[in-house]
């Protein structure tokens, strides 16, 4: 497998029962980049995410994530990455700074280390107002924008988003898609960002997975792409209609 990447993948599979739910998937995300996985409700994003955090075993194929199977080694693959899951769980009884601590805790930094993080990541985030409110008092994007700032207080080398701007507004969709190239780019995080906002997506993903029933059936940059599907060299063209071209296709 290639070193140079933060995360390879070969023939990449997760069957579960009859269903192919995610198939021989091989594709490499280099490091700085914001790789946009998309593809319909059901393509096996959240399922890819999950085998790439160790969290669930593929059935066969290879993964790699900082040079780590994280199958195998599933400790040092989750020391070194930040992950905004689907739907994510807080304590909705302490507030923004206490859940954050509890983060630092859990990583094992030190408490001088600990406050200064939690003090950029809340500034980053938006929440230095709302410190101290109660997380069950929080609204979807501010819940979101903690989970952002989770990941920040552990600081990794890559990040892994699934629809982080699941049920936000469109003004506070922005703002999210807006924060992760900021993040990414400060910090050289890469990330892999899985949406269904192409809109959104083509703004700051460097390069695009499209994923349709388990297969991966385009990668590139989004100028890769356009020529690849509409044959177009410097005319305007959107993200939408590449997705859509390989949706009718496949
Ligand atoms: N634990 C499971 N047991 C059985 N089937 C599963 C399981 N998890 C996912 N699947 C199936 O695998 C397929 C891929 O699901 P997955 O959640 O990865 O899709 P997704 O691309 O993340 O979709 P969405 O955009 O709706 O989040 C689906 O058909 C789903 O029903
Ligand atoms: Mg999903």
């Amino acid at each position: 497998m290639e070193s140079t990447a933060v995360i390879v993948t070969r023939d990449l599979t997760k069957v579960y029962g009859h269903q192919k739910a995610v198939d021989r998937l091989t594709f490499n995300i280099k490091p700085g980049e914001i790789f946009g996985f998309l593809g319909p409700n059901g393509a096996g994003k959240t399922t890819t995410l999950l085998m790439l955090l160790g969290l669930t075993e593929p059935t066969s194929g290879h993964a790699q994530v900082l040079g780590y199977e994280p199958i195998r080694d599933p400790i040092n693959v989750k020391k070194q990455i930040g992950y905004l899951p689907e739907n994510m769980g807080f304590y909705n009884d302490l507030n923004a700074r206490q859940m954050l601590h509890y983060i630092a805790e859990l990583n094992g930094l030190s408490l001088d280390i600990a406050e200064a993080r939690i003090n950029v990541a809340l500034q980053e985030v938006g929440l230095s107002d709302e410190a101290e409110k109660k997380i069950g008092a929080f609204s979807r994007g501010m819940r979101q924008r903690l989970g952002i700032a989770e990941i920040l207080i552990k600081a990794p080398k890559v990040a892994f988003l699934d629809e982080p701007t699941l049920g936000l507004d469109p003004d506070a969709t922005n703002r999210m898609i807006e924060l992760i190239r900021q993040i990414s780019q400060e910090r050289q995080m890469t990330v892999m960002l899985s949406s269904h906002l192409l809109h959104q997506a083509q703004k700051i993903c460097h390069r695009i997975g499209i994923m349709i029933k388990g297969q991966m059936v385009a990668q590139g940059s989004m100028e890769e792409l356009a020529q690849e599907k509409l044959g177009v060299g410097t005319e305007a063209y959107t993200l939408e209609e590449i997705y859509m071209k390989y949706f009718k296709e496949t």
